[in-house]
């Protein structure tokens, strides 16, 4: 986790090197090739030595350094090494179409992550870490390309020429009261960054939000690791800080940006999966909160309870206009000139969701844009198309994965509909939701009604990812969005519901739902189904299993595969139950309880006899 090391005293902190020096008369060292500024003399920001040392470790041994590699990722043990090895990080400014040739200025480069993607993308980077160990990282990082320059040295100690087409500050700025002893450290180090800009520079910033939601919702401060510090205004003096939207839009302006934007990473701008600029909040018919809503922001501590659940809250936050105001990190754009109109003349970007997570090919960036007052969705290959061979065209193989256009549903996220149900404690709502996802289903995504065991009807190829968080609540009912795969094989309506549950059975809150609800019954998952008119035989969980290792097989070939005990350990199927019909099931259940009533009938009478 991004925080200094043991206090080391303001003293330290903020002494500055001797002379400030052009980057041009830093001096090479050749055993590590990061170029150092000659009177530094160390620097108190550290993950902790250990895990610094250890990355060092990782990124000099590793081929594959690249933004998306899976080496790296099967490296990830813990929170740090995630934030510096996650092609989750490079989410944030991946819609920046200016990068090929622009000279870039990183400020605070830290382990190099934001780093590499820069110059995966052509920048000329220059990037400037104040700590030693970190900039060995980052030069790691990036050995093989020619065009990043890493600098060891307090940025402070920098005389820059005014020359950088973007400066960054990614997750640098709320650091600067422990570097700038001054009222205003803030203003400071936004004065400092203009000044490193050509006039048609832009300063790209990452910081928290002091007023982020997840923060109401009980989550501590992401710096101090405690609880309301950031809300409550109860930053020690000299320590980590941020500031809200307004304050912060105001410090920019006097620092002397005369043009600033902001767009919203969510959950945060640490591990984004959705950025989110400001024509979002103002297009008419376009509804963030129901994107938002679709994921949790992360507790880095991983030890509170939230207050309450930030998902739910997001619709109400964002029917009332606040989103911009309480989202939980920004990235800003600002300028001292108004920012060049972007290379997508025509239509504007709302936002950008991406999944980062599969194996190469099969990565995507989703566009909303807006033109003429509609929105359009559009899907594309993460990494650029030559790097995903194969994407869009495997059509020998059991599916095919699918990019291209298709257009925004309005409504509401039917799988947050679903929690909602379970927030509320309402299993009527909870089965009603269930039942008009399977009559969907039936309705439309068949390929012919098996009408003596509807779940046995196969589905249609293009019908096997519609799982309610692929399915929008809208005015004519239900949608199926993001239809981005076409499965061939033999696959039938039971599979669909038993994806959904594995989905749902490591979730704490549904578990503890159902356990309201069936208190007596182990096997409460079945007994729901039930409820719904599907039952679960061995053949269904086969098929499943069979269907699901074909699929993750191909996508996330490093997941282990799926057994049939797996699936049985959470569904709780009796082994004594299982490949019965429902009939005979009943039947028998019939038979137990006359069983039962006539033992508590004989103790009854044993007792008064
Ligand atoms: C939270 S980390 C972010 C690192 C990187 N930007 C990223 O997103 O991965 C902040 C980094 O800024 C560096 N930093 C903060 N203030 C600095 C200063 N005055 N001079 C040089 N580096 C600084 C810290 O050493 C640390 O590596």
């Amino acid at each position: 986790m991004d925080h200094l090391s043991a206090p080391k005293g303001r003293g330290e902190a903020g002494r500055v090197d001797p002379t400030k020096l052009p980057l041009g008369e830093f001096v090479l060292d050749e055993g590590s090739a990061v170029r150092l500024h000659p009177g530094h003399e160390g620097f108190p920001y550290s993950d902790g030595q250990g895990v610094e040392e250890r990355l060092l470790q990782v990124l000099t041994e590793t081929a594959d350094l690249s933004t998306m590699s899976r080496e790296l990722v099967a490296k990830i043990t813990d929170w740090p090494s995630e934030y510096h090895l996650s092609p989750e990080r490079h989410n944030l400014l991946r819609h920046f179409d200016r990068l090929d040739g622009a000279r870039v200025l990183e400020l605070g480069a830290g382990c190099g992550a934001v780093t590499r993607f820069l110059g995966e993308r052509g920048a000329q980077v220059s990037a400037v870490e104040g700590s030693l160990i970190r900039a060995r990282c980052a030069r790691q990082r990036c050995r093989d390309l020619d065009n990043v320059e890493v600098y060891c040295s307090d940025f402070r100690s920098v005389e820059f020429e005014a020359e950088y087409d973007v400066a960054t500050l990614i997750g640098v700025l709320e650091y600067s009261p422990t570097f700038f002893q001054s009222q205003q450290p803030l203003l400071d180090c936004l004065t400092m960054a203009r000044k490193t800009l050509a006039p048609q520079g832009q300063l790209v910033i990452a910081i928290e939000n002091q007023l982020g939601l997840k923060y109401f919702c009980g989550s501590p401060e992401d710096h101090l690791s405690r609880q309301f510090v950031g809300l409550e205004d109860l930053y020690p003096p000299g320590s980590v800080r941020t500031v809200g939207r307004a304050e912060l839009a105001a410090l920019l302006r006097q620092a002397g940006f005369t043009s600033v934007t902001f767009q919203y990473p969510f959950p945060d701008y640490k591990l984004p999966r959705f950025v989110f600029t400001e024509e979002a909040f103002t297009c008419p018919g376009f509804a963030p909160w129901e994107i938002i809503r679709q994921q949790s922001a992360r507790d880095y501590t991983g030890r509170n309870k939230a207050l309450m659940d930030e998902r739910s809250v997001w619709p109400v936050v964002g029917r009332n206009g606040l989103i911009p105001d309480l989202a939980n990190s920004f990235l800003v754009v600002a300028s001292c000139t108004a920012l060049p109109p972007s290379k997508h003349a025509g239509p504007a970007l709302l936002a950008v969701a991406y999944t980062a997570d599969r194996a190469v090919p099969y990565n995507v960036a989703t566009g909303f844009w807006a033109e003429d007052g509609q929105v359009s969705i559009k899907k594309e290959p993460l990494t650029r198309p030559d790097l995903a061979e194969g994407a869009g065209d495997r059509s020998n193989a059991a599916f095919v994965h699918r990019f291209g256009e298709e257009a925004y549903v309005a409504g509401s996220h039917f799988e947050s509909e679903l929690r909602k149900a379970i927030r509320a404690d309402s299993l009527d709502r909870y089965v009603e939701g269930l039942q008009a996802w399977l009559h969907f289903v039936y309705r439309h995504g068949v390929v012919g009604l098996d009408e003596r065991d509807a779940p046995r009807s196969l589905i249609r190829p293009d019908f096997i990812d519609c799982v309610p968080r692929n399915l929008v609540l809208g005015e004519n009912g239900l949608a199926l969005i993001d239809r981005e795969w076409e499965y061939r094989g033999r696959c039938s309506v039971a599979v669909l519901v038993l994806r959904y549950f594995d989905m749902c059975s490591g979730d704490p809150a549904f578990l503890e739902f159902l356990r309201r609800h069936f208190p007596r019954r182990q096997d409460a998952i079945a007994a729901l189904l039930e409820s719904v008119g599907v039952q679960i035989d061995d053949a269904a969980v086969q098929e499943f299993v069979e269907v699901y290792n074909e699929i993750c097989g191909e996508v996330y070939p490093w997941v282990k595969p799926l057994t049939a005990t797996r699936v049985d350990t959470w569904l709780r199927r009796h082994p004594s139950l299982r490949n019965r019909t429902y009939a005979e099931r009943a039947i028998r259940k019939g038979f137990r309880l006359l069983r039962s009533s006539a033992r508590r009938a004989w103790r009854f009478v044993s007792t008064i006899g």
